[in-house]
């Protein structure tokens, strides 16, 4: 599998990322430990989780998916090297403080660190943007992890280009780590999140871009296409808003092009994203076997450029 280079940091990732914030939430663990095992053997890499997965889940409390993971490479540690381990600190309270501050994270590391059953996360990345810690004192926080060895690299979510650009300038300024990486939201249904002035500024600053929500909830498989659709689905309120004429056009462009393919149209809305420009890896999560292979599927998939136009102007 070729890899691409997450930024200027060390990382090098395989073009799909696996999301993990159905471990805990729609994957059990058996089926989690099978997906892994099947998503590393096909020669993708890198695992995208959180410290608050899946907290949204009745009964949960956030932590789950990182605990999911460590399990798998406790029962399997070889696969430690063979994986980039993703997660996030700072979207929800933590014991010990909130948001980015500086005493949020580094009680936020350890309690990942112990789920993960692991001595380093590879890339450890801001939840979202926090107004009311100093960006300052967030990358200070960063640079101790980093000096100790127990992370390899950070990034942020959600941010704003003035967001990510105060955050670039302060690093510069300061002489602390940047940012190497941006994970916005970013699919064939939402694109103004990402196209624009924060994909130009990561192009600029040679940013590792890895988006979420790639199939917009599972959206672009196309297999939800009424209300009644949706009554099956534990996403049904991710999904509703593109019940809609251009969300059904762009169903309809991706079904042309999966059909000249034989593909699915899952795997043709994510050949898209990788084919974007500034786009290092789309993140998808999958629930069984057959999703997973459709996301493997997806990294071999090249469309022409005819292809790839129609389904931009479809999305238009
Ligand atoms: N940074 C952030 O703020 C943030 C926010 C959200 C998510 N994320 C990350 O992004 C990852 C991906 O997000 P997501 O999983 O919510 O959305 P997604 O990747 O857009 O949707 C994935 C879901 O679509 C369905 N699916 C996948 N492949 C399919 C196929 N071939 N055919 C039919 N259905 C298929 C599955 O759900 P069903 O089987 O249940 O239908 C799967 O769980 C998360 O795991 C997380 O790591 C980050």
């Amino acid at each position: 599998m070729n890899t691409r280079p997450l930024g200027r940091s060390a990382l090098r990732i395989a073009p799909l990322v696996f999301g993990a914030n159905v471990f805990g939430w729609t994957v059990d663990q058996p089926t989690a430990f099978r997906l892994l095992d099947r998503f590393v053997d096909a020669g993708l890499n890198a695992v995208d989780t959180a410290d608050v997965y899946s907290r949204w889940v009745p009964g949960n409390r956030g932590g789950e998916s990182e605990t999911t993971i460590g399990n798998w490479l406790k029962a399997s540690p070889a696969r430690r090297s063979q994986v980039v381990l993703i997660t996030k600190v700072g979207a929800a309270p933590g014991t010990d403080g909130k948001g980015l501050s500086a005493k949020s994270i580094a009680a936020g590391v350890e309690g990942s660190l112990r789920r993960l059953q692991t001595d380093r996360i590879d890339l450890y990345l801001s939840h979202r943007p926090d107004a009311e810690s100093p960006i300052e004192e967030t990358l200070r926080a960063y640079e101790a992890l980093i000096q100790a060895g127990k992370v390899r690299a950070i990034g942020s979510s959600n941010s704003t280009a003035t967001g990510l650009r105060e955050a670039l300038d302060t690093a510069a300024a300061k002489g602390l780590p940047r940012y190497e990486v941006e994970q916005p939201e970013y699919n064939l249904c939402e694109r103004k999140k990402f196209e624009g002035s924060l994909q130009d500024l990561c192009i600029a600053e040679d940013l590792g871009v890895i988006v979420y929500y790639s199939l917009a909830s599972g959206f672009l498989s196309g297999k939800y296409r009424s209300k009644a659709d949706l009554e099956k689905s534990a996403r049904a309120d991710g999904v509703r808003k593109y019940l809609n004429d251009r969300g059904f056009r762009i169903l309809k462009a991706l079904d042309a092009v999966a059909q000249a393919h034989r593909a699915k149209k899952a795997e043709v809305a994510l050949a898209w994203l990788i084919a974007r420009e500034g786009v290092t890896a789309p993140i998808a999560s999958a629930t069984n076997l057959d999703q997973l292979d459709s996301l493997v599927r997806a990294t071999q998939l090249k469309l022409s450029a005819k292809e790839f136009q129609s389904l931009t102007t479809a999305s238009d």
